[in-house]
């Protein structure tokens, strides 16, 4: 197959949202996109989310990545080609640096301009690794750029972003790495299935930094669509489906209400929930099982103690 490239000076994010967030809002179950959390303050807000004792995944991976490092650099091998699926503040892929010596850093992320500020700063510090950042929505298509060696390939997906999509595109996406991954391989991070309670103090916490996080979306919808939605109207909320083995987020409409916008408009009753996010969490099984659908045969996999998170290397 052949691979997709893109030419450098490519804008990959000039795309219209409109019609997808439109869409959503005027579904019978209406949805926003958890892509559109990602505004600069989202970012931000997200930074926050992971700084909280309760937010167990990041802290937990992190001590993973610790723990591991040498056996987790064995296994990627040193100098390749590091592709930062979803970079944000490029924080954890800095963390690898000093064991898998990267040739090249290519950091990928949906919020551009939050990401150009973290490769800027990156960059200056470590001079000697050839670094590049694009803005790019790759849950439509993954386009990694001609100038990047196709040796040597390891792509970082870390901190469960997977959980974000379903299963049938966890694994679409996941196919399209592993097609251009060539001979090298993914490291990604996964959340665990855990108890409830645990889960329920990681999405709501007490300090309602994810409450924020999640009524930002709809400044950030404002922003995109011209919408007049107001966040005091909604409150954050959070449901645990068993079914699909999932954390999902939602707002609630507290009272009944009209949001509009150029050409359109929804009205919203009292209770009425627009989803913003799933969050799939997976078995050692399950995951496992969806990276061999993909075309990873071989895994090697690190956990901690409390077996909450899974960081995997799979080729
Ligand atoms: C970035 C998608 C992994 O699902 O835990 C954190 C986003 N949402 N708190 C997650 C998130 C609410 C996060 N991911």
């Amino acid at each position: 197959m052949q691979t997709p490239t893109i030419s450098e000076d490519t804008p990959i994010i000039d795309h219209d949202f409109t019609p997808e967030i439109e869409m959503g809002l005027l579904s019978q179950s209406p949805s926003i996109s958890p892509k559109f959390l990602y505004d600069p303050l989202g970012s931000h807000l997200f930074t926050a989310i992971t700084l909280l004792p309760e937010y167990y995944p990041t802290n937990t991976e992190k001590s993973i990545f610790t723990q591991y490092q040498h056996q987790i650099a064995d296994a990627v091998g040193v100098g390749g080609n590091l592709i930062d699926l979803g970079a944000g503040n490029c924080q954890k892929a800095e963390s690898f640096f000093n064991s898998l010596k990267p040739s090249s850093y290519l950091a990928i992320d949906f919020s551009e301009e939050f990401l150009q500020e973290a490769v800027n700063k990156l960059q200056g510090k470590y001079p000697h690794i050839n670094m590049q950042c694009i803005g790019m929505d790759f849950s439509r298509q993954l386009l990694i750029p001609r100038s990047i060696a196709t040796s040597n390939r390891t792509f970082f997906y870390p901190g469960s972003s997977i959980g974000n999509f379903l299963n049938s595109e966890a694994l679409e996406l996941l196919r399209q790495i592993k097609s251009q991954a060539n001979e090298g391989g993914i490291l990604i991070g996964v959340d665990l299935m855990k108890e409830d309670a645990v889960l329920m103090a990681a999405y709501d916490d007490p300090l309602k930094v994810t409450a924020a996080f999640n009524l930002n979306i709809l400044r950030s919808i404002n922003s995109l669509l011209g919408s007049n939605f107001r966040v005091d109207q909604f409150r954050h909320k959070v449901q645990i489906n068993h079914v699909q083995n999932r954390v999902e987020l939602y707002l609630e409409a507290l009272e009944d209400l009209i949001v509009t916008w150029p050409g359109n408009s929804r009205e919203f009753k009292k209770g009425d929930l627009i989803h913003t996010e799933n969050s799939h969490k997976y078995t050692i099984e399950s995951i496992k099982q969806l990276l061999k659908s993909a075309g990873f045969d071989k895994t090697q996999i690190w956990t901690d103690p409390k077996d909450y998170f899974a960081v995997i290397y799979a080729c």
